[in-house]
């Protein structure tokens, strides 16, 4: 197939200032005069917060990193990672058409893409929320047939599942990535034959399925709403070059602008220190307005946010959307009844559904009394974050 640059082209690009901060601490992995390495990262960042690599920012990439526009290119032209056309605004579907998946169906789910979203690979869906493609094997092929859907693998898939999950990206919701037929990860259909001591004490889904569960951005694009990328090599102290004590320094500006937006961040392998509920002084939970919407606060109470963190299906940026939201404890979480819960499934945006599927009340009455659950006291390990 040609990799072509689009026909229709935007005028100009640039990173915004979080992505321009991680992307110069991202030229700092490499030695002085290799700066050319960062190439795919960047690249990679510049698609992710368009949608799609448009020429200009494949220019804008070579200049940063002092590479002649054509290098630049090759790799961009080179990888079908990188989208050289625009695709759909809600999801492009990566369909592996391999020999494991083209023999247990990979034919049927691009005919469902075929119907559901557009005949040909690479053509925006009538409403241009979709778009599709075959790709080469993706690693998966012990779950066969699947497919890639932004961040995430949905393994095991049927034309029936295939369909479903398209049905609900398009009414907003989030399905859950995996394997779609019960299976936990890639064991026999009918059950462990062998090391079946690992069978207990596991998650609800597999380690990488349960991660994508828990941060859930999934579909989600760049917006400016998201936490900076981190760059844990930066954050000790000891930057290697000037390049990278500037980028340090943009990256600290980033994260102080971050924490004057008092969004809470853990470390990388760390979560953030248990608050204690029980010094906080717990105000009565208002009744609901009309509309669902429940009690809103502008900002946290004394003592701070409770770790909204500690709730499964809570990330860091639903926990940064929520506190957009006037959401910070667990006890106005606690409080919701079936229309605050309707109203917080409808409002969060990226995150619909997210309430009643995880059972966050529930969740939150056990952690507004100081108790722990199952997957809090995973966070607390650092199994999650
Ligand atoms: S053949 Fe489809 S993932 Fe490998």
């Amino acid at each position: 197939m040609l990799r072509r640059l689009y026909a229709d082209q935007p005028d100009s690009f640039a990173f915004t200032p979080a992505n321009l901060a991680w992307a110069d601490a991202q030229i700092t992995k490499y030695p002085e005069g290799r700066q050319a390495s960062a190439i795919i990262p960047l690249l990679w960042r510049a698609q992710e917060q368009e949608g799609w690599l448009t020429r200009p920012a494949i220019e804008y990439v070579a200049e940063k990193l002092g590479m002649a526009y054509i290098r630049a290119l090759e790799v961009a032209t080179f990888y079908f990672m990188f989208q050289l056309q625009p695709v759909g605004s809600v999801a492009h579907i990566q369909v592996c058409g391999t020999t494991s998946c083209m023999i247990c169906g990979a034919e049927d789910l691009m005919s469902v893409c075929k119907e559901k979203i557009a005949e040909k690979p690479h053509q925006l869906s009538a409403d241009g929320k979709f778009s599709w493609e075959e790709v080469e094997c993706l690693g998966a092929c012990a779950n066969a047939p699947m497919a890639q859907i932004g961040k995430d693998y949905y393994e095991d898939l049927t034309a029936k599942s295939m369909a479903q999950i398209i049905d609900m990206l398009d009414k907003g919701e989030v399905p859950t990535p995996g394997s779609q037929n019960g299976r936990y990860a890639a064991e026999p259909r009918k059950g462990l034959t062998s090391l079946t001591e690992f069978d207990s004490g596991k998650t609800q889904y597999n380690a990488s399925v349960q991660l994508a569960a828990d941060i859930g951005d999934t579909v989600k694009r760049i917006d400016g709403t998201e936490v900076p990328l981190l760059t844990p090599w930066q954050h000790d102290g000891k930057a290697r070059t000037g390049t990278a004590k500037k980028a340090k320094s943009k990256v600290d500006a980033t994260k102080a602008e971050v924490d004057a937006k008092k969004i809470a961040r853990p470390k990388v392998g760390t979560v953030a220190p248990e608050k204690k509920t029980s010094a906080k002084p717990k105000a009565p939970v208002k009744p609901v307005a009309a509309d669902g919407k429940p009690e809103l606060l502008k900002k946290a109470r004394a003592g701070g946010p409770d770790d909204l963190k500690m709730i499964k299906g809570v990330g860091p940026k639903l926990e940064a959307l929520l506190h957009k939201m006037g959401v910070y404890h667990f006890d106005q979480i606690a409080g919701w009844r079936k229309k605050e819960v309707a109203w917080a499934d409808e409002n969060l945006e990226g995150f619909k559904g997210r309430v009643s599927r995880d059972e966050w009340v529930k969740q939150a009455k056990v952690l507004a009394k100081g108790g722990t659950t199952e997957f809090s006291s995973r966070v607390k390990k650092g199994g999650v974050y």
